[in-house]
């Protein structure tokens, strides 16, 4: 009766597809990067993404050059691989380009917590005051510690724990400097017994989160792990809370202070201790794991660290109950540490950097040559593969040089190239811009502190010193600082007592 009906109902089926997901017959315009949309509508490029995403993004920037667009997931995400192009986007304002947005999106799903509008502010200010500067000398001395504490046990050193030790050196590593950091930062009970096993089971849990986090985050996850990340949530919520506990950081405070005046409930009050967890616990253990195994496997930079450290600290030994002591200004004179740390952030740390582009926008390259960026779309930065393994800015980048961050002379290196232009970000652990990481100054001293007592005060070695360093988790790719893809047994003993 109306031959055109089936026609009409297509029509109408096309428009409503059109509709609900209108990037899909998106096609690049004229001055737009190269638009590479994979061949499934919609997941366009996603599941090689997730994959493996530094093998896949070596394969666009061959096949595309330094400036791309992808279709992912429904999202056109434009990368941008040219360093020396960095700076316009570095200096653009969030008016232009935004990360809020996406990061609270992220921060909603994962932690539960719904930012305001002047949360990022308080983060930051907060930081500013207690993790860097005078505020940060405080912070030491708790962190020193709780180092102590979970090191040597609540009594000190006693001549019992002076024997040869096994484990896992990322086991070991991420365990110690989480369960310091949290100590230090969370607070603990008054019976320290107790604290050290409410750590412990902290740390359990952290794990078992941490190791669903990037297939959660990618919402990939087997129906039983979402029920197991549901109760991990809930149980986060509940330990964290800072009630009846001492030592509880002027840094946390001052943020839940912050929140209570807002009228945020108590159960948001939680959400944000998790995340504060999240963000002030996932990276440090990692990197000091990193750190430490290139040491163990090159003895001579291993070597020029013990030097450092005993030139500022001495040759310290503990006498029988005794807890470490440490001079905290020697952290402020250990380049050659502090060499070894950019390194070992060059080579682990490997996170996405993104922005949200909020009007339509003009990229101009170091070239001069410009590209237009529609509104809604995101630019990413992977600094890893764009920056720290470019072997025109860093030679032999697969390499773990101690030196490579060193003047001939010993003073911090900052001048690096790239086809002779000097280059300003040659290493982006951190972020960049205004959410750069705010905790980086503590993170430092955190993992250096650690690593000075692991060097002065016992004695390290590889089970097998021939053990090949693992390779990166590819699951990892884009959150923070790499783990390895096994862990690599040590021993260690305390140095015999005074
Ligand atoms: C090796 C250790 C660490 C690394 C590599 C690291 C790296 C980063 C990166 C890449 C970001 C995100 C920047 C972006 O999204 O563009 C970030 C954010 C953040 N980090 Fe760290 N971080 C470390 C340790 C810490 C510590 C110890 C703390 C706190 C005590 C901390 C607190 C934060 C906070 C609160 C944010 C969110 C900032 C915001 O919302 O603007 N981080 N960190
Ligand atoms: C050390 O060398 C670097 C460059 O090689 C130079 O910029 C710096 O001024 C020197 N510092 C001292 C104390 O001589």
């Amino acid at each position: 009766m109306f031959p055109w009906a089936p026609a009409l109902v297509a029509l109408l089926a096309l428009v409503a597809v059109y509709l609900s997901f209108p990037g899909l017959f998106r096609q690049r315009r004229p001055q737009e990067p190269p638009l590479d949309k994979g061949f499934i509508p919609w997941l366009g490029h996603t599941l090689a993404f997730r994959k493996n995403m530094l093998e896949f993004l070596k394969r666009m920037r061959a096949k595309h050059g330094e400036v791309f667009t992808l279709q992912l997931g429904g999202q056109y995400v434009t990368y941008v691989m040219d360093p020396l192009s960095f700076g316009s986007i570095l200096r653009e304002s969030r008016k232009k380009l935004d990360f809020r947005e996406y990061a609270q999106e992220l921060v909603l799903k994962v932690f539960g917590y719904q930012p305001t509008e002047k949360n990022n502010q308080m983060i930051h200010t907060a930081s500013a005051r207690y993790l860097m500067g005078d505020g940060l000398e405080e912070l030491n001395g708790a962190l020193l510690e709780s180092l102590s504490l979970v090191l040597l046990g609540p009594g000190g050193s006693r001549p019992d724990n002076q024997g040869w030790q096994e484990d896992g050196l990322f086991h070991f590593c991420y365990n110690i400097v989480f369960k310091a950091g949290f100590l230090s930062l969370f607070g603990s009970t008054k019976d320290k017994e107790q604290a050290l096993l409410q750590a412990e089971e902290m740390f359990v849990h952290f794990r078992r989160f941490d190791l669903l986090f990037p297939r959660f985050v990618y919402s990939l996850l087997r129906p039983q792990e979402w029920l197991d990340v549901n109760r991990l949530q809930q149980l986060f919520h509940r330990m964290l809370s800072v009630e009846d506990k001492e030592g509880v950081s002027v840094w946390l405070n001052y943020m839940l202070q912050q929140l209570r005046e807002e009228g945020r409930t108590q159960a948001m009050q939680d959400k944000f201790n998790f995340m504060m967890l999240w963000a002030s616990q996932g990276n440090t253990g990692p990197t000091s794991f990193w750190a430490l195994l290139f040491l163990l496997k090159h003895p001579w930079a291993l070597q020029e660290v013990r030097r450092e450290a005993k030139e500022v600290l001495g040759e310290p030994r503990l006498e029988e109950n005794q807890c470490f002591t440490f001079k905290f200004s020697a952290l402020k004179q250990t380049p050659v540490l502090d060499s070894v740390m950019e390194e070992t952030l060059r080579l682990g740390a490997t996170p996405t950097l993104l922005r949200v582009v909020q009007e339509d926008y003009t990229l101009t390259m170091s070239n001069g040559r410009q590209y237009l960026i529609r509104r809604g779309d995101k630019i990413a930065l992977f600094p890893y593969l764009s920056v720290h393994m470019d072997p025109d800015i860093h030679p032999e980048p697969d390499r773990f040089k101690y030196d490579r961050f060193l003047n001939p002379n010993g003073s911090r290196k900052v001048d690096f190239y790239k086809q002779g232009r000097k280059i300003h970000h040659y290493s982006m652990p951190w972020g960049f811009g205004i959410n750069i990481c705010p905790g980086r100054f503590f993170a430092l001293s955190e993992m250096k502190l650690f690593i000075l007592l692991m060097v002065t005060y016992f004695d390290l070695e590889l089970i097998d010193a021939n053990i090949a360093v693992p390779p990166l988790d590819p699951e990892r790719w884009g959150f923070g600082t790499s783990q390895p893809t096994y862990d690599v047994p040590f021993r260690y003993r305390l140095k015999p007592l005074q």
